[in-house]
């Protein structure tokens, strides 16, 4: 035990299965650089208080610059009874430097610690994502101008409902990943906050500078409350939640790509470069990347729910139980940005059949809505122009033609007020052109809030 940096107080080593079992080396030596950048703000600011000599602080400063250049040389040796990145880091500081390494721990502890290189880490993390929500919308924007004229069946309950332009549908998920930005982006707040001077949970003794710590680590805001801040979790788990709910866009823009490729629908293709074939089927090309980033969309639901169950009822502030939200962290993020960087790929190369598009957009009754609106321009009430509408609807199923099949004369069997304009109003294109109100599937409308999406970044 007397390697240990906490060793004074025991007489019986750590069982060598126990020492592996709370251990957390194998996965946070992720934070090396936070933590690293973490020390050498902290040493800076116990030389600047006069808490240590300018010496230590400059000793202390080359022994941890040495320690990065090791780390990331991959020469670095991590060693799993000294438990996590941050005894790693200060036991090779003292082994390399002595006493003044000995002396970079003062007025600190592994719980505020960990709470910042945390901070850091996921602050730099947040605005990457950030960055790939870009590279998607982007991707989804200019899919959406290619795709002005490219008009296909909207749906509700997967039945065909009204036509819509390709470019609406596409920008309906460039609100949603807007907002998944924006949600992050305001999360971001919340994690910019320095922790650092919180101590073990009650502050400490030494005359520190909190501020000068912030300023160095570019922080706006310090914590107001040391129990708070080594025991809050909360802007993980914000984080976490802002993840599931972009996932939770993900799978569903995965399961209408995948949907949308298969031979019933073949609206598009993806390019082969994101799809895989079959070991036994011959023709197989199957949507693989889609696929997988819906299955991934558990993956990172799970990790909100593991955090929020390890964080429900600890009582405050520290508890080693913490150590547990790492893992979910780290691959929450990883899992984001790779989602997000191969959508952004797969929609860039996506292929659009807009004439299967087309057509499909006037079968299935997709116009009886405009029908129905029809006769109220002709000044019937809504309620019974839909009933008119029903009836004729019911007429096409049981004599197997499509409305657009109806003669005029047909038409009048279901109300007087039908006229010879019926044909030119329900025509796809028509009905696409007279949702002409903010919000709506009209050519110039999509057009609008291309432009406002594309000003807006
Ligand atoms: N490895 C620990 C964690 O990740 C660091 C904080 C340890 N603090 C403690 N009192 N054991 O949570």
């Amino acid at each position: 035990s007397k390697d240990k940096l906490w060793g004074g107080r025991f007489t019986q080593p750590t069982d060598r299965f126990v020492e592996e079992f709370t251990a957390s080396i194998q996965f946070d030596k992720r934070l090396y650089h936070q933590d690293i950048r973490g020390s050498i703000a902290h040493a800076r600011m116990l030389g600047k208080q006069g808490i240590i000599s300018l010496d230590d602080v400059e000793n202390i400063v080359h022994g941890l610059q040495q320690i990065l250049h090791q780390i990331e040389a991959g020469s670095f040796d991590f060693s799993i009874s000294l438990e996590d990145i941050h005894m790693n880091i200060e036991a090779r500081l003292s082994a390399a430097i002595g006493e003044a390494g000995k002396r970079l721990h003062t007025g600190r502890s592994r719980n505020d610690q960990v709470a910042l290189d945390i901070r850091l880490y996921l602050r730099d993390e947040i605005i990457d994502i950030c960055t790939y929500i870009d590279l998607l919308i982007d991707a989804l924007l200019t899919q959406a101008e290619n795709n002005l004229d490219t008009i296909m069946p909207g749906f509700t309950h997967l039945q065909t409902a009204q036509p819509i332009l390709f470019a609406h549908h596409l920008m309906a998920y460039v609100e949603m990943f807007k907002r998944d930005r924006a949600r992050l982006d305001d999360c971001l707040k919340r994690v910019n906050v320095m922790p650092l001077g919180s101590g073990a949970l009650a502050g400490t003794t030494f005359p520190i500078d909190r501020e000068y710590v912030a300023e160095q680590l570019d922080f706006p805001l310090i914590t107001r409350n040391s129990l708070d801040a080594v025991s809050d979790r909360d802007f993980s788990l914000e984080f976490l939640a802002d993840a599931s709910i972009l996932m939770m866009h993900l799978s569903r823009f995965s399961e209408e790509l995948i949907i949308w490729s298969t031979s019933a629908f073949r609206f598009i293709e993806l390019s082969d470069s994101f799809c895989t074939g079959s070991s036994i089927m011959p023709q197989k090309k199957n949507p693989d990347v889609p696929e997988l980033v819906r299955g991934k969309t558990g993956r990172v639901y799970g990790n909100l729910i593991a955090l929020l169950t390890v964080m429900k009822s600890l009582p405050l502030a520290y508890n080693k139980d913490m150590q547990e939200d790492k893992e979910p962290l780290f691959d929450t993020i990883d899992t984001v940005k790779g989602s997000l960087k191969v959508f952004a790929d797969m929609i860039k190369d996506m292929k659009v059949y807009d004439d299967n598009m087309r057509q499909a957009a006037g079968e299935g009754f997709s116009t009886a809505t405009d029908v129905a609106d029809y006769l109220v321009r002709k000044g019937l009430p809504f309620r019974d122009a839909h009933e008119a509408v029903g009836n004729a609807v019911k007429y096409c199923v049981e004599n197997e033609m499509d409305i657009t099949e109806l003669s005029l004369a047909e038409w009048q069997l279901f109300s007087p007020y039908f006229d010879s304009d019926i044909f030119e109003a329900i025509t796809v294109d028509a009905c696409i052109h007279a949702r002409n109100v903010p919000g709506g599937t009209a050519r110039e409308r999509v057009w609008d809030e291309i432009v406002r999406s594309r000003e807006a970044k």
